[in-house]
């Protein structure tokens, strides 16, 4: 199992902490598949109800980031990135189960989250124990124009 290493901090991030982690959002999504989101997209969502930001930093460094909203027992993981040079070493792990714990500490009872099918973060999610739960057709849209599907993962906790 990965762990994490133990100088690496979690800590909650706000609209300051944007441009950083648009650094690491380019950084680890493939910009081919269209799962990336705009800083605009980040900056409109943050001051919403039940969204966290959570940053994971090495000193003063972001190398990983979640961005999770809890809506009464329901809550989804919107996006979890982790710097393609940091990758392997338990961070993304770190930040799921901070996701995990900290939404189920105020209510949260299932869990959601949306992988393109292909991503293989699939393998990650399922050795984590989400499910498939179902699929949105056409969900992403790629650099080309092309389509591609989402998989719905859930996991009761
Ligand atoms: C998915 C992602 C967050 C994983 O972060 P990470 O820090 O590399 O993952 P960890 O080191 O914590 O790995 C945890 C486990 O998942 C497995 N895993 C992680 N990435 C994997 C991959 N790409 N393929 C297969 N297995 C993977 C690891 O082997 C490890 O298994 P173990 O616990 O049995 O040893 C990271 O690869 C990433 O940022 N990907 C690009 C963005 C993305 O696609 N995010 C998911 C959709 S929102």
């Amino acid at each position: 199992m990965a762990t994490a290493p133990h100088h690496v901090m979690l800590r909650r991030g706000g609209y300051d902490d944007l441009d950083a982690v648009m650094v690491v959002m380019e950084r680890a999504f493939d910009a081919h598949y269209g799962e990336a989101w705009t800083r605009s997209q980040c900056a409109g969502i943050l001051p919403m109800l039940g969204v966290s930001l959570v940053l994971a930093e090495e000193g003063a460094t972001l190398i990983g980031f979640s961005l999770h909203r809890t809506i009464s027992d329901e809550a989804e993981l919107m996006l979890l990135a982790v710097d393609p040079t940091a990758q392997g070493r338990g961070i993304g792990r770190m930040l799921l189960d901070q996701f995990a714990d900290a939404c189920g500490e105020i209510g949260a009872r299932r869990l959601h989250l949306e992988v393109r099918d292909g991503n293989p973060a699939t393998h990650f999610y399922e050795t984590a124990g989400f499910h498939v739960a179902g699929r949105r057709r056409r969900y992403y849209c790629g650099d080309g124009g092309d389509r591609i599907d989402a998989l719905t993962y859930v996991k009761n906790i």
